[in-house]
């Protein structure tokens, strides 16, 4: 636990790093942001007026920062039981629709992604799906462009894979999508899927967009978690606006829709559906 002088102090390097780079963590939840940048500053063998001056003198560092401070966990079908009611619930229900748009917000390194894809073709669906995945991240964005992961690290990626796709017959192999390489290591993710999204940096805080579509499916999983309630009421403000009537957010199993919202999405399973009752703008 860190006293409240030292907070202000923290709180006061984030409003000059939100000055003196494009980077704003003012709003992320206090004590895993001070809990971070702390480990920053022992790591880099740093006082906060040191850190105070590389951040203001050195881009290169800023990035670093970036790094050290956000939270890149994610698996293949993270929380199976999530993606079974993806595959046999949601995305049937596009079968007719000529084109899918899918924004995957804070996709860390791809794995999320993906699943999606994975999906998407088991259905037939592939074709008609345009999928943008972005992160503020460069460097997640570059591990899931490549689509490459450590494999005994990542057994329980195939278990999940298994409880998603291996409820229905005929089964479907891991190998259809993944080529396992394991003297060497590695899982790799076969060319026809890891070529698809979108992959894009886009800082979540910032306004703007990177892309003028709609969307029909937007995934930001386990990504507000780490952002206090005035910014999450913004972001999903923002997610509302760009889905189309009827489109979906899909959160994390640990997030929820708050108050206000609760009137504009409908939750369905794990997946709430954006309805037109009201129009407020933050
Ligand atoms: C815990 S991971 C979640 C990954 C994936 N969605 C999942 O649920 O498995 C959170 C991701 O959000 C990204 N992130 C954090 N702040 C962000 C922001 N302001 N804009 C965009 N992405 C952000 C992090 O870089 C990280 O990759």
């Amino acid at each position: 636990m860190q006293n409240s002088e030292e907070d202000i102090t923290i709180k006061e390097y984030l409003q000059i790093l939100k000055d003196s780079s494009p980077y704003d963590f003012s709003e992320y939840s206090d004590n895993s942001i001070y809990r971070r940048i702390h480990k920053v500053m022992r790591d880099y063998r740093l006082s906060l007026n040191e850190l105070v001056a590389k951040t203001k003198s050195d881009q290169e560092f800023v990035e670093q920062i970036v790094e050290a401070v956000t939270v890149n966990t994610t698996e293949l079908f993270r929380d199976p039981s999530v993606w079974v009611y993806i595959l046999q619930k949601l995305l049937p229900q596009f079968k007719n629709n000529p084109n899918i748009n899918i924004w995957h917000a804070g996709c860390s390194s791809g794995q999320e992604v993906y699943s999606n894809l994975i999906l998407l073709d088991h259905l037939g669906l592939l074709k008609q799906s345009t999928v943008y995945a972005t992160d503020i991240s460069q460097k997640v964005l570059d591990q899931a462009k490549k689509g490459v992961y450590k494999y005994r690290f990542n057994l329980n990626y195939i278990e999940n894979f298994n409880q998603v796709l291996g409820v229905n017959e005929p089964k479907v192999d891991f190998s259809k999508y993944f080529d396992i390489n394991e003297s060497e290591d590695r899982i790799v993710v076969k060319d026809f899927l890891r070529t698809l999204p979108k992959f894009m940096k886009h800082d979540l805080v910032q306004e703007k967009l990177p892309f003028y579509n709609k969307f029909d499916i937007i995934f930001c999983r386990n990504v507000l978690i780490y952002f206090n309630s005035g910014l999450q009421s913004r972001i999903i403000q923002r997610f509302h606006d760009n889905l189309f009537p009827g489109g979906s957010m899909i959160l994390g199993t640990h997030e929820a829709i708050t108050g206000f919202f609760k009137t504009k999405f409908v939750k369905n399973g794990p997946v709430y559906l954006k309805s037109n009752v009201f129009h407020f703008k933050y």
